[in-house]
């Protein structure tokens, strides 16, 4: 554990974390602009230990996909994982499948603990609870250091969207928004993170139940969803998604199987 330069955490009990997880190396700080840069960072320290945790009670510039900002106040849980792929055999052609992986491991989470909730997965992982997110996730690889993966992991919990902006307001949640409840910030952590663990391993075996999990959670099966890509937007009813992780779309030139890209829109 390294959290030397900070007080012990009230809001984390690192012991716990540490005791009852797969993670083998801890970072906690008590405030960090985004523990994904810090997780990036420290893979390119050849001695950095996987899989690791970066942990912050408060993260003050968190980054979401593409040039998307991560909102979190305190209250909400913002962590990165650091795994070596190589650790769980699973071959650089199905790294892509990991964000679904972590996405069915959030939603299955969540599930647990919020049994009443509409827990969804939107394509590739997104989660939402009663249509509106509740988590991100933005798995990086670093450049330096190709056999590390950096899994960011932003979750509302016991923040409220009330003091987010306007446009937020209305296409976000937490956990205390949908539920009026407080939760322990270490036990959902513990609980995504067994859970993580337990998906990484259907991963690296090729389960076929985890094709299964993320089609069951997916919300966009029959919905009209438009993509873009970088290179051009697509649009096309979802016929779900395949075993290899990539979304098919009904589009007017046939099934279009798209594997990157940000889903913009879904009715
Ligand atoms: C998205 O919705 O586009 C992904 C958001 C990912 C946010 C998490 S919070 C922890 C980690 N650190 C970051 O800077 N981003 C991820």
């Amino acid at each position: 554990m390294n959290s030397a330069d900070e007080a012990t955490p009230a809001v984390f009990d690192l012991a716990r974390i540490e005791s009852e997880t797969f993670i083998q190396f801890l970072d906690f700080h008590a405030t960090l602009d985004s523990t994904n840069d810090l997780g990036l960072q420290m893979a390119n320290d050849s001695l950095v230990v996987a899989p690791g945790l970066v942990l912050t009670a408060a993260q003050t510039g968190g980054r979401g996909r593409g040039a998307n900002r991560w909102w979190s106040t305190a209250g909400g849980l913002t962590f990165s994982v650091l795994i070596n792929p190589s650790v769980v055999d699973l071959p650089a052609a199905r790294h892509p499948q990991i964000s679904l992986t972590v996405g069915v491991a959030v939603c299955e989470a969540l599930r647990q603990l919020i049994p009443q909730g509409d827990i969804g997965l939107k394509w590739p992982n997104d989660v939402f609870l009663n249509d509106k997110k509740v988590c991100g996730i933005l798995v990086e690889v670093p450049p330096q250091r190709r056999d590390i993966l950096v899994i960011g992991i932003g979750l509302n919990v016991n923040n409220s969207l009330k003091s987010a902006p306007a446009e937020l307001q209305a296409t976000a949640t937490s956990l205390r928004d949908a539920t009026g409840q407080d939760f322990e910030l270490t036990n959902i952590l513990i609980d995504i993170l067994q859970m993580l663990e337990q998906r990484l391993d259907w991963l690296s075996a090729s389960d076929p139940q985890l094709a299964r999990r993320w089609e069951e959670f997916s919300l966009l099966r029959g919905k009209t969803v438009y993509i873009d890509n970088h290179q051009h937007d697509i649009a096309g009813i979802c016929q779900g998604i395949d075993e290899e992780g990539g979304l098919l779309l009904r589009t007017p030139s046939g099934i279009e199987r798209v594997t990157h890209g940000i889903v913009k829109h879904f009715q």
